[in-house]
């Protein structure tokens, strides 16, 4: 096994043992690693948030892109990323000419903590249980009421979701959670 392929593993390891650990940071801020959505799972995301052409999808840790990318290609969404990793912002950016979305895309090198999402109707995480606790005041302060939440795995607290949907995936069953931002 290659030695970045080893990091990688070991990374992933330790943070589905101990998800929300800073110990695999490649860059100072980056909080959980790059692991990333099977595709069929972000279809599902979208379809729970039941996202539409009205909609703006804000992915925080957006990755390679990919959530924003499927809400604008397969949805009519417009969609935001907010990614502090400056590499996986230039690959969303490539991604998304590529799938001839830039137009309806944003990818912006911001930390969730401090990036504005009070434009967003939709927030999806995934992340881990300690960052969606830390990020809850936020999200209840910025986003409209009505406006959607999906956690792909992990629970924002005590807060109780609307819906739960188990999925099977490829290699598993993931846990995909909504909850409705409550009026103010
Ligand atoms: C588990 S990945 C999820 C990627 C994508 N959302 C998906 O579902 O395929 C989490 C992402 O969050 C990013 N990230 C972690 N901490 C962050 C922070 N404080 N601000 C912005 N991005 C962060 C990581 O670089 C990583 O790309």
């Amino acid at each position: 096994m290659s030695r970045i392929r080893r990091l990688l593993a070991v990374c992933s390891g330790f943070w589905l043992l101990a998800a929300g650990s800073a110990g695999c940071a490649r860059v100072p801020g980056v909080e959980v690693p790059d692991v990333r959505t099977p595709p069929e799972v972000v279809i599902e995301i979208l379809r729970l948030a039941r996202v539409g052409p009205d909609d703006v999808v804000y992915d925080l840790g957006s990755g390679d892109g990919r959530i924003v990318i499927t809400a604008a290609r397969d949805f009519g969404a417009r969609g935001v990323g907010i990614e502090l990793d400056p590499d996986l912002v230039a690959e969303s950016a490539g991604n998304a000419r590529r799938a001839g979305v830039a137009e309806r895309t944003r990818f912006l090198q911001q930390d969730i903590f401090v990036a504005d999402t009070s434009e967003a109707t939709v927030v999806t995480l995934y992340l881990s249980p300690e960052v969606n606790l830390r990020l809850r005041p936020k999200l209840l302060s910025q986003l409209k009421p009505g406006s959607r939440i999906v956690s792909h795995d992990f629970p924002i607290g005590d807060w109780q979701p609307a819906r739960v949907v188990n999925f099977e995936g490829p290699e598993r069953t993931h846990v995909l959670s909504l909850w409705i931002v409550p009026p103010r």
